[in-house]
């Protein structure tokens, strides 16, 4: 078992396998499923930056068709949209597959966590000092504040991974109840 401590100073016992990512581009996958994928690290390495330009195109041609539609230029708008689609649920969709970045709900709510947390503790802290360090105020002040609601994603995470461990640990005592009760 991994045990993560948060800022709410509650622990959480974590899966020990989580195949996902961190947010610094690392896998949290265990040697054991390191071995099992078989990918090297450089197509892991890839893969990972790969993604982030197709997350970002994807985002990037949403705003644009947002843009687009209100110019009255429905074509286009529409044309943004559908890449954005593909971008999103095909390209990002199917690296995410080979690097099996979805895994159970509580491996996911718990990759989700571990991103929320590193733009909480370091990214976000960050770059708010630095853009405060080189006078960008209204840059620093946009950072302060996206960190906030990072804060709010971060303990909504924690919340829905005690519900489901509380859940789980429910379900098997209840399970465990019935063997037991059709043994006498
Ligand atoms: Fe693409
Ligand atoms: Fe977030």
């Amino acid at each position: 078992m991994i045990l993560i401590t948060n800022k709410c100073e509650r622990q959480h016992s974590l899966p020990e396998s989580v195949p996902g990512i961190l947010p610094g581009g690392e896998t949290i996958m265990t040697e054991k499923n390191v071995a099992e994928h078989a990918i090297s690290a450089r197509s892991r390495k890839n893969l990972l930056e790969a993604m982030r330009g197709e997350a970002f195109a994807f985002a990037k041609y949403k705003l644009f068709a947002k843009q687009a539609r209100k110019n009255g230029r429905t074509e286009l708008a529409d044309l943004f949209d559908k890449t954005a689609d593909q971008e999103y649920m095909e390209h990002f969709a199917e690296q995410a597959e080979l690097l099996q970045l979805v895994g159970s709900d509580e491996q996911d709510v718990t990759n989700a966590i571990a991103g929320e947390s590193f733009e909480v503790d370091t990214l976000y802290k960050q770059f708010a000092e630095e853009a405060l360090e080189d006078g960008d105020e209204q840059v620093a002040h946009r950072f302060k504040e996206i960190r906030q609601d990072e804060t709010y994603h971060q303990l909504a995470f924690h919340e829905a991974l005690i519900k489901l461990q509380t859940t789980e640990r429910a379900v098997k005592a209840a399970t465990r109840g019935n063997s037991k009760a059709r043994d006498y």
